[in-house]
């Protein structure tokens, strides 16, 4: 059975708006209260202003009030499913390096705890 997170990520990877790289990606965050919020990468002819799915659903989740995360899903139509970017990884362990990072590609799922993705974090401890 596939997992409602990663089935909410690839409903929203529909949505992407990436006509240059032709990429799209699709990413679902689950709160600590079970509540989903979704991004998905949005590019742009000046192709450095691309935002990345991961990002655009931190993005909605702190405007929708939450803070505090389980776990992300990440979704793209490639095989093996690629973890998330240096920078997405850096937004994410800003609520936390305890969270899930689900890859899932049209096959196969890959997991990680973000902790092992990004060792070392500059986080707010990093600023004294
Ligand atoms: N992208 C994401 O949305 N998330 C990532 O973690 C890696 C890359 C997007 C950015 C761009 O629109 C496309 O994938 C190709 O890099």
């Amino acid at each position: 059975m596939t997992d409602a997170l990663v089935a909410r990520a690839r409903d929203v990877m529909a949505r992407a708006h990436a006509p240059y790289s032709r990429f799209p990606v699709g990413a679902a965050i689950e709160a600590l209260d079970g509540t989903v919020f979704v991004g998905c990468n949005v590019e742009n002819a000046s192709y450095g202003l691309t935002i990345c799915a991961e990002r655009v659903a931190v993005g909605a989740a702190v405007a929708g009030g939450a803070r505090r995360f389980r776990r992300i899903a990440v979704t793209t139509q490639v095989e093996p499913p690629g973890p998330p970017c240096g920078a997405c990884r850096q937004v994410l362990a800003e609520f936390g390096l305890d969270l899930e990072v689900i890859a899932a590609g049209p096959q196969s799922e890959r997991r990680w705890a973000l902790q092992a993705l990004l060792p070392d974090a500059f986080t707010r401890e990093s600023l004294g």
